[in-house]
């Protein structure tokens, strides 16, 4: 407890990108368990690297068969827990969703399409159907310009909010230190800030993102111990 997963309508929007980071970022304080669930399996790649840090533990030998059981024996380990996963219509998506405490929409900022975070939302209102549990999410906004918000985006943004659809207040930057993360199969901790541009900002970006997820636990907790609902 808590089991944070990552869901995505679509393949590319940065979900890997968004869970590995968190991951490693709240490795710097808790242990945590990152659960590769992805059959390309990029994290399991990233951590041969032999850099991740030693609080992280992957683990990658998930299929459907045990992805639940993958889920709870790491939860018993640890006190956090992230789930990478593949495209929505896979039935691991289902299975994992069904044990999460908060689900991660990662969408790309730049395509950003209301459409696609429904799609996502229908696989967690139908675990909602499945358990008898509402499950707190929200959409992630990422590969956002640090710097030109489009008018487009701020619109479609204001779409979703309209919509009730939960929107992080932190977006995930398009940032090439992000992308040096999986290139150097490195945590962006360790990357040599004179090898990559904007590792700072990079990084303020990441702090402020796990911290607004720590956050988002915490009311989690705090309201499942009170009873109420969330989400
Ligand atoms: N915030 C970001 N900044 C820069 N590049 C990113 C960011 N998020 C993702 N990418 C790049 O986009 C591509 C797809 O990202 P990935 O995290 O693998 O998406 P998904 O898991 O949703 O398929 C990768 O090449 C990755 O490096
Ligand atoms: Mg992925």
């Amino acid at each position: 407890m808590p089991t944070i997963v990552f869901v995505s309508p679509k393949g590319g929007v940065g979900k890997t990108t968004a869970a590995l980071l968190l991951a490693n970022q709240l490795a710097m304080a808790y242990d945590v368990t990152l659960i590769d669930a992805d059959p390309n399996r990029p994290i399991r790649a990233w951590s041969a690297g032999g850099h991740a840090p030693s609080r992280l533990s992957v683990v990658s030998d998930v299929d459907e068969e045990n992805i639940i059981d993958r889920i709870e024996a790491a939860a018993e380990k640890t006190p956090i827990v992230i789930v990478d996963l593949e495209g929505t219509a896979a039935k691991i998506v289902v299975l994992a969703v069904s044990q999460a405490d908060l689900a991660v929409i990662p969408i790309q900022g730049s395509q950003l399409d209301a459409e696609q975070a429904s799609r996502a939302i229908k696989v967690i209102k139908q675990r909602e159907k499945m358990t008898g549990r509402a499950l707190p999410y929200a959409v992630l906004l990422t590969r956002t310009n640090p710097v030109i918000r489009t008018r487009t985006m701020s619109h479609i943004q204001q779409g979703l909010i309209e919509a009730g659809i939960p929107v992080m207040q932190t977006e995930l930057h398009d940032r090439e230190a992000f992308r040096a993360v999986f290139s150097f199969r490195q945590p962006l901790q360790s990357i040599d800030p004179r090898e990559v541009a904007n590792l700072d900002k990079a990084q303020a970006n990441v702090e402020e993102y796990a911290a607004e997820i720590v956050r988002g636990l915490a009311a989690v907790s705090g309201a499942q111990k009170s009873g109420v609902k969330v989400a």
